[in-house]
């Protein structure tokens, strides 16, 4: 409960949505041990893609991905969570390095339409319980009464 009542804060404090987005990546990386990447991506204007904003952890190369493509990009699509205890099991997934074993990503939905999503990235095999994704489902949650139109609507050059 501590996590959340920390998340509550950070939503409701004096800083930017970029800065909130930021401290949660931190916070999440910071007190859970097999959070290892914590990272958002939003829809990309009006283009069928994904985005990467904030994230902790290793930088990435994949800071766009097609709708459809990998975990992120079929979350997009199913506007459902998408649990992967063992990505070796998975043949759409996009590889964000040999240490990656398993991965979680939750849909961020405003006004019923999925904008977006959390991306976590563990090095342990299987650690995901039902507490982490419903932890994930209430970020979201709270993540979604941001405005965050100027994410969304951002030039999508
Ligand atoms: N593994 C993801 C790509 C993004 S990274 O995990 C940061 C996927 O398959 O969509």
């Amino acid at each position: 409960m501590i996590i959340e009542s920390k998340i509550t804060q950070i939503i409701h404090g004096e800083f930017s949505n970029d800065a909130k987005l930021q401290q949660i990546c931190d916070l999440l990386k910071q007190n859970i041990s097999h959070f290892h990447w914590v990272g958002f991506y939003f829809v990309h204007g009006d283009k069928k893609e994904l985005k990467l904003a904030q994230f902790a952890g290793k930088p990435t190369e994949h800071t766009i991905i097609p709708f459809g493509k990998g975990i992120c990009g079929q979350v997009a699509l199913t506007n459902e969570n998408f649990v992967v205890q063992d990505v070796s099991e998975q043949d759409n997934y996009i590889s964000c390095g040999i240490e990656v074993k398993s991965e979680i990503v939750v849909p961020i939905f405003q006004n019923g339409v999925n904008i977006g999503q959390i991306d976590i990235d563990s090095h342990d095999v299987a650690p995901f319980s039902k507490k982490d994704e419903s932890l994930l489902e209430f970020i979201c949650k709270e993540v979604a009464s941001l405005n965050l139109d100027p994410i969304l609507n951002q030039d999508p050059s």
